[in-house]
């Protein structure tokens, strides 16, 4: 059998409990960026492989920091340890992290810029990553599953094409405005070989994907459509065709209204809410017969204290009886403080 066919079998995962039609009690829980920066195990690794892109592709130190939280807050599942900017850095568009400053690329922003890219040449950089999910199927506990992951092309090309994180998208948006039958290719490029990325984790043993779009809020209905809805409907009939069974998370982060539409349009199983959905929108997506994912303000894991515990309260009251798995609405912060993590755990798994 094939080994992610053996796991989403494993009913001692829990995190998978939900996507075979179980609302479980309390529910499952991880968190988005769980390995990171607040944590100083992951530092002192983080300084061990020198930088960060260097910590991605050592699959020994990446596997060692996505274990890292499981063992001290035992989260029902872990996600691989990698970055969304692997596949630009892997089709040969050089990414950078300088301290303290987020990545950094050479733009490309027009169709003839799209020759430099490689889409033949990314098997080494993607086997790294791959070795890594291979080894953490073997390290983690039979209980935890492990998560895939990739981002949604368009956000990735947001990236690619801005060269650089933006407020605003403006330079990807702009392209697809003047020319979108040229920036219709590097859609098409990246969902090419992100299906093949992501298939190549389902095989090293991937129980679930997620797909982060997190700028998927930046666009009109319409462009919403053609450049989120599409290219992720596109990455999961391809998946649900090579992986049956393996259950596909989207995250797109901002969508608000469009969020039904993106769920019943994509195929997706489950759908990861960002903190500004309101708790009843998220009851309301579950009746779609998805997983609901969220969506816990990260802020209220560095505040911590009567904040914290009434807000996780309200989010369990909300969400009792639905398919709902327990996150953040975006990643943990680095200045969160580690014990609040723990008390957010706790207290989940007590008081439900
Ligand atoms: O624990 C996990 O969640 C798994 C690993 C993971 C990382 N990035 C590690 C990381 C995942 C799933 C991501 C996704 C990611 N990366 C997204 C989508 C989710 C989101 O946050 O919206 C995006 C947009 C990126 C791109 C990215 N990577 C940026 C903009 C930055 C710089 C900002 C920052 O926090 O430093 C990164 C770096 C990054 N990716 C870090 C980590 C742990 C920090 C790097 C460091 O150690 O200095």
């Amino acid at each position: 059998m094939a080994p992610n066919a053996r796991a989403s079998l494993n009913t001692r995962r829990r995190f998978l409990a939900p996507f075979a039609g179980q609302a479980v009690n309390p529910p499952p829980i991880w968190l988005m960026r769980q390995a990171g920066r607040y944590l100083p195990e992951y530092r002192a690794t983080r300084d061990e492989a020198g930088s960060f892109l260097a910590l991605c592709y050592r699959p020994e130190l990446a596997a060692e920091v996505t274990l890292q939280p499981i063992r001290r807050y035992g989260f029902d599942a872990a996600i691989l340890f990698a970055d969304i900017l692997i596949v630009p850095d892997a089709l040969g568009q050089e990414v950078r992290f300088e301290t303290g400053e987020g990545p950094r690329l050479d733009p490309i922003t027009d169709e003839m810029a799209l020759s430099r890219l490689e889409p033949s040449g990314t098997e080494a950089k993607f086997g790294l990553i791959c070795e890594t999910v291979q080894r953490l199927r073997q390290d983690l506990p039979e209980e935890t599953a492990l998560i895939g992951f990739c981002g949604a092309p368009w956000t990735v090309a947001t990236y690619m094409v801005g060269g650089r994180g933006s407020p605003d998208q403006a330079d990807a948006r702009a392209w697809a405005y003047r020319d979108p039958d040229g920036f219709q290719k590097l859609i098409d490029i990246l969902v090419e070989v992100s299906i093949d990325y992501l298939s190549g984790q389902v095989k090293a043993g991937a129980d679930a994907l997620q797909i982060f779009d997190s700028w998927a809020g930046s666009l009109p209905d319409n462009e919403f459509a053609r450049w989120v809805i599409d290219p992720t409907r596109h990455m999961v009939d391809a998946l649900k065709a090579r992986h049956p069974g393996v259950p596909i998370i989207g995250f797109p982060r901002g969508a608000g209204a469009s969020t039904a539409e993106f769920v019943t349009a994509t195929g997706v199983e489950g759908v990861s809410c960002d903190t500004s959905m309101p708790l009843c929108a998220m009851r309301e997506l579950a009746e779609l017969d998805i997983v609901v994912q969220g969506n816990l303000d990260p802020l209220l894991l560095v505040a911590g204290g009567d904040a914290l515990d009434r807000r996780i309260d309200e989010t369990l009251a909300a969400m009792k009886g639905r398919r709902h798995i327990f996150n953040l609405g975006h990643g943990i912060v680095p200045q969160t403080p580690p014990e609040n993590v723990a008390r957010l755990v706790e207290r989940i798994r007590s008081v439900a």
